[in-house]
């Protein structure tokens, strides 16, 4: 395990009832600035993921380590500091602001919590805060339905920062705005990111904007990550037959998601790879034995054809 990790997944598997949401997921967090990006279609377990990351959702097996201590057993000013360390942005809608609540008291409720922690020094006031996310002082007072959705997600970041965390999870913070409020908010996170030395990992549909903020990046299909690595040459070069269709879907990089999923999704199957039944590279060793994530090239990949997998154009 790394010393200088920030949050590390050991095997972690997450189930609803039969269904398998997560499966053997390995994942370490440096407690260091930068963009680590999850990708994949809907259903692929990459908000299942990101609720492990935040202590939300306990794993049914595997083991999820807050500096190298599990977080299953984390109390007191301890579970504070994890609670102030690593925070989440969810997408604007589903309910991410209290429709009755003002702008000033959602923000003052993430920094109230920091009463409870043993931790919260240089916490910000809400007026600071709304500055750092490019809002007048006096939207302060107003509901969440007398702003715009670009501005509902600034609020929602401005929460996020108010404990000055190391870590922002983020689920498709953009995917609910257009297309140029979404370029603004990336400006933002990219400004913060930098000024605060913040981590984030940054879960998305999108492509570009992994490409942009993220140095490296996990690919997730039907639960599992098949492919890891840095972002430039997992896009470049993929080693998984699922990033080069993905890579493929979105030619130009110009910001359109992939089609998602065209069937119901499965259980992982427990022999072989998940993905044969889609894979124009499929054998018969791909039906009776499941891949491993292995080094081939810069990245990890968990395909027996890895070192078949075309260049992207
Ligand atoms: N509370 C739940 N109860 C039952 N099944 C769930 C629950 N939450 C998620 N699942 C299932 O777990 C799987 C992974 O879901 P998850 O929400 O993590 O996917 P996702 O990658 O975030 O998808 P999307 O891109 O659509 O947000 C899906 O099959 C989903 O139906
Ligand atoms: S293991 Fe086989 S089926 Fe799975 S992605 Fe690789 S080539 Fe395709
Ligand atoms: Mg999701």
């Amino acid at each position: 395990m790394s010393q200088d990790g920030l949050l590390s997944l050991r095997q972690v598997t997450v189930r609803y009832g039969a269904a398998v949401a997560a499966a053997d997921i390995d994942m370490d967090i440096p407690d260091a600035a930068g963009g680590i990006g999850i990708i994949g279609e809907s259903g692929s377990g990459k908000t299942t993921l990101a609720r492990v990351l935040l202590g939300l959702r306990k794993p049914d097996s595997g083991e999820v380590t807050f500096r190298g201590r599990p977080l299953a057993r984390l109390r007191g000013s301890s579970r504070a500091e994890f609670r102030s360390h690593v925070q989440p942005v969810f997408q604007d809608g589903n309910e991410a602001l209290d429709p009755r609540m003002r702008v000033a008291s959602s923000i003052v409720e993430g920094l109230s919590r920091r009463r409870a922690s043993a931790t919260g020094q240089g916490s910000a006031s809400v007026a600071e805060l709304l500055a750092e996310v490019g809002l007048d002082a006096g939207l302060a007072r107003r509901l969440p339905h007398e702003l715009s959705g670009g501005q509902r997600q600034r609020v929602i970041i401005a929460r996020a920062l108010a404990l000055r965390p190391k870590l922002l999870v983020l689920d498709e913070p953009t995917s609910a705005l257009d297309v140029t409020v979404q370029a603004r908010i990336l400006e933002l996170l990219e400004r913060l990111g930098a000024d605060h030395q913040l981590g984030m990992v940054l879960i998305t549909h999108n492509l570009a904007v992994v490409q942009r903020l993220c140095a490296t990046a996990h690919v997730m299909f039907a639960g599992r990550i098949v492919e890891s690595g840095p972002t430039k040459a997992l896009l470049d070069r993929p080693k998984h037959p699922y990033t080069r269709a993905l890579r493929d879907a979105v030619p130009r990089l110009g910001g359109n998601p992939p089609q998602p999923t065209d069937r119901p999704w499965q259980v992982p199957a427990e022999d072989g790879c998940a993905f044969r039944h889609r894979c124009p590279l499929a054998t018969e060793v791909c039906a009776q034995q499941r891949p491993v994530l292995r080094l081939v090239g810069e990245q990890l990949s968990a395909c027996h054809h890895a070192e078949s997998v075309e260049p992207s154009d």
